[in-house]
């Protein structure tokens, strides 16, 4: 048990959220680069070639495509933590997969571009966070380029996200004046070592407080004055860091660096390491009742909040990734499916780095597991070892375009809703089959999903499909006590009524009046934006 409680303790499984192109990459690099490169930490077992390869792969995927992480977790060991970092995609336009993620993290770093400030898709990815209290600590990145002046962005931050900063290092000048940063936590100056190609930085300069005379031997008296300035600024203006503000969610503790030259990062794992959450107990519903799982339960519980199709081209399969809620997780173990009542032996369950995937021996809370699997596992999922448990808190969202699909052959009109249904059980879309006729009406949050898709459907499936547009505003789950009321609802609007893949009916609004004349005509049904999903 001790031993159990330990390795929970030194977990932590978080995300790095941000607007494309502020630098989540690069940190996300550097963030390996101090844990030792990438690695299967200390309970995820792998052979040590397996291990080195994926490494050098996952950085040579990064350098070809240019884009953001393609891997879904990386796990890495530092300073005595395990680190699970977990990809939220990082594209212009994001998907449901992004918010999903974010229910399986404890925390988040949140990096910002310090010449650009909060951007739209950061705070989108914030009020996610915000939603489940999720703390978050923040990056400022690309100090080494012309920012804007340090409390205007701090001031930005607390305005815009209306939370506590409380500044952990004060960068002293910006741009090609970037000399470093002073370490408000640990009294210390940190020198910025112009070097991108991958030394570490060295140990910075322990002082006394920024008045000690030794920073005059790295600093000029101008930058002096400045800091201490600054400095003396930041505790008057800005509360100073409280663990608890931070875990709540009220407080963001702010880094400045600067990712491409390794600067900033290291201060960022340590503060991690020192204050972010280990897992945090998982709302479920056993029975009736509402309950937590502790992390510490001694039974191996978890939930599926991602499907990946097709990881591997030359095999069909999937990966459900499942979030470990609770237990010792040990490869060959039997865990109950709880939705088809069936018994899963984990022969293969997997972790995965980029392109490469190396077996998991064992794993606990707080860590994911990618587990194969041909279409059995769904989002919301859960796997047990016997306990009737159902996770709560994995969202589906109304989507808010929608468009209907069909093939340009209509002989595979058949083939395309097997497509359909499987995209909607891997969670990449809504899709909903209308009551009346054969259309299919498919929903996303985010436009750029519609090209995804089609892409997908006539790579994957090799249905050639046009998407089009409808009349149609959104879609809502209906939800009703009475089960008469439901029936009553959907039959007498077959006209406006689709089912989605779990065969749940919802309601194609055509407009905001629709929509509200439905509400008023029908009082006790519920006209849901998101529904949790729920795998029982
Ligand atoms: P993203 O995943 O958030 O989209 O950002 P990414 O890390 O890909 O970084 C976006 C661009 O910003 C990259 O430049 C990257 O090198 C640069 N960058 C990241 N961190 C820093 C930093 O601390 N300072 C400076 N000056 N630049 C930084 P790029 O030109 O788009 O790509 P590349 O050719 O340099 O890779």
């Amino acid at each position: 048990m001790a031993v159990l409680q330990d390795e929970v303790a030194r977990r932590r499984t978080f995300a790095i959220i941000s607007h494309p192109d502020a630098g989540k990459t690069t940190l996300t690099e550097k963030l390996l680069l101090f844990g030792g490169a990438i690695q299967l930490a200390g309970a995820v077992k792998a052979k040590g070639d397996a291990r080195r390869n994926a490494t050098s792969d996952w950085m040579k995927v990064e350098r070809e495509r240019g884009i953001s992480v393609t891997s879904s977790v990386m796990t890495y060991d530092y300073s005595g933590c395990t680190f699970n970092l977990l990809d939220t995609p990082g594209h212009g336009d994001f998907s449901e997969d992004t918010y999903r993620t974010l229910t399986a993290v404890d925390s988040a770093v949140m990096v910002i571009d310090a010449a650009k400030g909060i951007e739209a898709q950061t705070l989108k990815l914030f009020e996610v966070c915000r939603l489940r209290d999720v703390p978050i600590m923040t990056f400022v990145n690309k100090m080494d380029r012309e920012a804007r002046e340090t409390f205007e962005i701090l001031d930005e931050i607390e305005q815009t996200l209306a939370l506590d900063v409380s500044p952990a290092s004060w960068p002293i000048g910006m741009g090609r004046q970037f000399k470093g940063c002073y370490d408000l936590i640990n009294d210390q100056f940190i020198p910025l070592h112009n070097d991108a190609k991958g030394e570490l930085p060295r140990d910075g300069l322990k002082v006394t407080g920024v008045d000690d005379p030794a920073l005059q031997d790295v600093l000029d008296s101008t930058e002096i004055e400045a800091l201490e300035e600054g400095a003396s600024m930041a505790t008057e203006l800005c509360p100073p860091f409280d663990l608890q503000g931070y875990r709540e969610g009220t407080l963001t503790p702010v880094y400045f660096g600067s990712a491409l030259n390794n600067f900033g990062v290291r201060e960022l794992l340590n503060g991690l390491a020192a204050s972010a959450p280990s897992p945090r107990p998982q709302a479920a519903v056993i029975g009736d009742d509402a309950t937590e799982i502790a992390p510490e339960a001694k039974k191996v519980s978890g939930f599926v909040f991602k499907i990946q199709a097709n990881m591997d081209p030359k095999h069909r399969d999937r990966i459900a990734f499942m979030r470990l809620a609770s237990g010792h997780f040990k490869k060959g173990m039997k865990l109950s499916h709880l939705r088809s009542g069936k018994q899963l032996t984990m022969h293969n369950p997997q972790l995965f780095l980029a392109q490469d995937r190396a077996t998991a021996e064992e794993a606990y809370a707080g860590d994911i597991i990618g587990i194969p699997n041909h279409g059995n596992l769904r989002i919301g999922d859960a796997l047990t070892e016997g306990e009737n448990i159902a996770f709560t808190g994995i969202p589906s969202f109304a989507p808010e375009l929608l468009q209907s699909v069909r093939p340009t052959d209509p002989m595979k009109a058949k083939h395309l809703g097997k497509a359909l249904f499987q995209l909607a059980e891997e969670g990449a879309a809504r899709v909903f089959k209308r009551v009346i006729g054969s259309d299919w009406i498919v929903g996303v949050v985010g436009a750029l999903q519609f090209e995804v898709l089609a892409d997908r459907i006539r790579t994957e499936y090799e249905i050639p499909v046009t998407f089009e547009q409808v009349n149609l505003m959104t879609a809502r789950w209906l939800q009703a006590d009475d089960p008469a009321l439901l029936k009553k609802i959907v039959e007498e609007n077959r006209g406006d009524i689709a089912e989605d893949h779990n065969e749940i009916p919802v309601f194609l609004a055509r407009n905001a009046w629709h929509l509200d004349r439905a509400q008023d005509d029908y009082k006790g049904v519920s006209f849901l934006k998101t529904i949790e999903q729920v795998g029982t």
